[in-house]
């Protein structure tokens, strides 16, 4: 190290040392730390901390200028924040998924770069320009969009939904296998979409009186088809092309998707390009042999469309443990497809009591709702759970309650309250007790 180099360092301590600073500012921590209740690692009295005296680089070089980053990005100190895929669950990338890092973010919106994906045909890298939406079939008037065409129409709108795939801890049915919130729950992402109601499309292009049906196709290879009933169509879907303020990722849907708030996510059709109204739904493949559940005595549910109330704690969790015995802030997320949540219940024994968690920031229908409880930990062993309610008066139940009514045999829909074991050294692991 050059003298050069050393002499900023230097003279801080040397001031703080002359000033007799440096064991005062330690203590003044320690105090207010003390008072905080959290136990002061770092700070032993009398000693200087060396990340509070030495100077760092950053703080003694200039950064990078405003011409670094055209496009930023998160901290490179934050790369623990990525999408991760499960290797052995899929044949090949590109029919896969990946999950969202629901345990490194907070708050209730998804940054669009960690948004999980699912795709059945890879991501389709679609040229706007080159893009239609068409509308035809039961309609007076048969309609075709360009990109520029609705983003000119009238009547555009901005509305936060939660987006939930149907199979989201579909792994998990019979007990506890993948040890992660991101992998267990991590098929959801929460973000602000900007387009047109459907509806609005719908009105221009004239549903005739026997159009019951409604058709929406993607533009990529798998050319996922899903049928919609038009109650749906009419109520809250979107046309959108926009993402938390910008246009969509190519791996949401670029640039244009179909939203149906509250509804399981292979109906959010990616790279939408067709509309066709009929009067019976189409019984594709999505919703015959995928999409349903085979119930116990041989039957399947079908048509189930809606995402019952659920939650979860994401921290602590598997990849995210109890690191630190006294205060602590738990926190999870809370969503339905019926409704806002109302309420959340946290329990740290395994469900034999309950305690009402604090819901911090909007709790709005069909979006996510995040939840917190500040509580203390002496280093006992934890069973953490989490049940929420929402504005229809639906709690969300056990696996095993889950179980009694559909059978060992389902995949879509597990909204089973999940249980988190802390042992005592802070690990935690995905177990089930009921
Ligand atoms: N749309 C098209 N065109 N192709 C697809 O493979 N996958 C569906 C749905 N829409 C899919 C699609 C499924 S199963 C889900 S869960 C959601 O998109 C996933 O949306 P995401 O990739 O934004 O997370
Ligand atoms: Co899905």
């Amino acid at each position: 190290m050059s003298v050069q180099d050393k002499t900023p360092q230097m003279s801080r301590r040397g001031v703080l040392r002359a000033a007799g600073l440096a064991g005062a500012a330690a203590a003044a921590g320690g105090q207010a730390l003390a008072q905080a209740k959290i136990n002061p690692a770092k700070l032993e009295p009398g000693k200087p901390d060396p990340t509070i005296t030495d100077i760092q680089d950053w703080n003694r070089f200039l950064g990078p200028g405003v011409e670094a980053a055209p496009y930023g990005k998160p901290s490179r100190f934050e790369k623990e924040t990525i999408r991760r895929n499960v290797a052995w669950l899929t044949a090949g990338t590109e029919s896969s998924i990946n999950f969202t890092p629901i345990h490194e973010l907070d708050g209730i919106i998804t940054p669009n770069g960690v948004c999980f994906e699912r795709h059945h045909g890879g991501v389709a890298e679609v040229d706007p320009a080159q893009h239609r939406l068409m509308i035809h079939g039961l309609v007076d008037k048969p309609l075709v969009f360009t990109m520029d065409d609705l983003k000119r129409f009238p009547g555009r709108i901005n509305r936060p939904y939660f987006l939930e795939c149907a199979a989201n801890g579909g792994m998990e049915w019979k007990g506890a296998q993948l040890n992660g919130v991101q992998f267990t729950h991590g098929m959801i992402h929460n973000v602000w979409y900007t387009g047109i109601p459907l509806k609005t499309l719908l009105n221009e292009a004239g549903v005739k009186p026997n159009g019951k049906w409604v058709l929406v196709e993607g533009a990529d290879s798998a050319a996922m088809t899903r049928s919609i009933p038009i109650e749906k169509a009419l109520d809250d879907c979107l046309v959108t092309w926009a993402m938390n303020g910008e246009a969509l990722r190519a791996e949401q849907g670029y640039p244009l998707r179909i939203v149906v708030p509250g509804w399981e996510g292979n109906m959010w059709v990616k790279w939408l390009r067709r509309i066709e109204i009929g009067d019976q739904p189409w019984a594709q493949r999505e919703e015959t042999s995928k999409y349903t559940d085979l119930l116990a005595d041989g039957r399947a549910r079908r048509h189930t469309w809606v995402m019952d109330a659920k939650s979860v704690v994401t921290n602590p969790s598997p990849q995210k443990p109890l690191k630190h015995k006294g205060p602590n802030v738990l926190s999870g997320l809370a969503w339905s497809g019926r409704g806002a949540i109302t309420r959340v219940d946290v329990s740290i024994d395994g469900g034999k009591n309950w305690q009402t968690a604090r819901i911090d920031g909007p709790a709005l229908p069909l979006c996510l709702t995040r939840f917190y409880v500040d509580f203390d930990w002496n280093g006992q062993e934890l069973m953490v759970q989490s049940r929420a309610m929402d504005s229809t008066g639906y709690v969300q139940p056990t696996k095993d309650a889950l179980r009694k009514v559909r059978g060992l045999n389902s995949i879509y829909h597990n909204n089973g309250i999940q249980t988190w074991l802390v042992r005592a050294n802070g690990e935690t692991e995905n177990v089930e007790i009921s």
